[in-house]
């Protein structure tokens, strides 16, 4: 049968701070998507967090971009956001960026992935989520699970995935989009998604079956908002198993944590760390950034689940390491590579800053 699976987050507001959800947020989440549900617009929800966003995980049949579910994610925020009002929250509504819903919530603040497709005899989806960090961290995972042979040895040795995948790739600046095939374009790929703010994978593609096998959000807050008002912590839907990659090849990126931009006030580089969605709490210096990964098999729609993939022990020496990174790239301060480069600091708080030393340069 076809089924549609949507991912919409967006922080509604901080408990404590920055760092946590509020349970009676999530709660009020719950309500209106089982509400939803009753009235037979979702076949089915899971609510949950990831530190403070605030993920409504649903499938249904409408397709993406369905108004009525866009406007039923939104309806959902807007409602969570009155609850963390009451209770005096931080930053109460930080990612709704409009006044009223119109249309879709691309452009609204919130992040969204989603996909279509027939669900196949066993449907195993592995859904990424972060706190802290940009959209576009998830290029290199993206690159390691389906170009990468020391990755997933499946492009190697299974024949369904032999021929590789096929990676959408949008440039978020000049809005264009180009497609890579991968094995034989990864150098030429490799140019611009290395550049994570600029260039980012949206979608991936199986290339015999032109199969959808994965998809992003690209949504970005401060360039939606023209300035800094939180971090986009975006989200990821993995297809897993059969022409797509094992669930273990595509959580093995996360055991090397790599650096990305977010962290305190989005203004530094820290390592991802990978969690169980309860450690998704980033305490010190708001972070070092998370990411959780909820596993699901779908029946007829149904989330079976969710799996909590990174409370697996195996995933202890990744977070020690991210540890371990952290405390070298603190020991920065206020200095780069650590905080932004100047460009990457243009939509936060620092052009504030800048304007009252400006008039104060005389010329050597
Ligand atoms: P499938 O059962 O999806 O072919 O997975 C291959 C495998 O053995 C995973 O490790
Ligand atoms: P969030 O984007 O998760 O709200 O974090 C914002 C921030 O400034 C943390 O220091
Ligand atoms: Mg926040
Ligand atoms: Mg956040």
């Amino acid at each position: 049968m076809g089924v549609t699976l949507s991912v919409i987050k967006a922080d509604v507001g901080g408990f404590v701070g920055h760092t946590e959800s509020h349970p009676d947020v999530l709660a009020k989440a719950g309500e209106c998507l089982e509400k939803a549900k009753k009235e037979g617009l979702l076949i089915d929800y899971h609510v949950t967090k990831c530190g403070d966003d605030l993920q409504l995980i649903m499938t249904h049949q409408l397709g993406v971009d369905s108004e009525k579910i866009h406007k039923q994610a939104w309806d959902t925020f807007v409602w969570c956001t009155e609850v963390a009002r009451k209770l005096k929250l931080h930053g109460a509504g930080q990612d709704l960026l409009a006044d009223s819903f119109s249309g879709n919530v691309k452009g609204m603040g919130p992040g969204v992935a989603e996909m279509e497709f027939e669900e196949r005899t066993a449907e195993t989806v592995i859904i990424l989520m972060a706190d802290k960090t940009s959209a576009g961290a998830w290029n290199m995972p993206l690159y390691k699970i389906f170009a990468d042979p020391f990755n997933t040895v499946g492009l190697v040795i299974a024949p369904n995935m032999h021929a590789g995948f096929a990676f959408e790739v949008h440039d978020v600046k000049e809005h264009k989009k180009i497609i890579f095939n991968a094995p034989e374009e990864i150098y030429d790929m490799l140019v611009l998604i290395g550049a994570p703010s600029h260039y980012m994978v949206k979608a991936v593609y199986h290339r015999e079956s032109g199969e959808i096998a994965a998809v992003s959000s690209t949504q970005q807050l401060s360039f939606l908002a023209g300035r800094y008002v939180g971090k986009d912590d975006p989200v990821c839907i993995v297809r897993s198993q059969g022409q797509f990659p094992a669930v273990g090849e595509i959580l093995e990126p996360f055991t090397a944590p790599f650096l990305v931009e977010g962290w305190m006030r989005g203004s530094h580089q820290g390592p991802l760390m990978p969690v169980a969605v309860k450690d998704s709490t980033p305490c010190r210096f708001d972070g070092p950034p998370r990411v959780v990964a909820l596993g699901f098999q779908l029946s007829s729609g149904k989330l079976v689940g969710p799996g909590d993939m990174f409370s697996d022990k195996a995933f202890d020496r990744a977070r020690e390491q991210a540890n371990h990174m952290a405390d070298i790239m603190r020991r920065h301060g206020p200095f780069e590579p650590h905080r932004l480069p100047l460009e990457g600091m243009e939509y936060t708080t620092l052009p504030e800053v800048m304007k009252h030393v400006k008039g104060r340069f005389t010329d050597l």
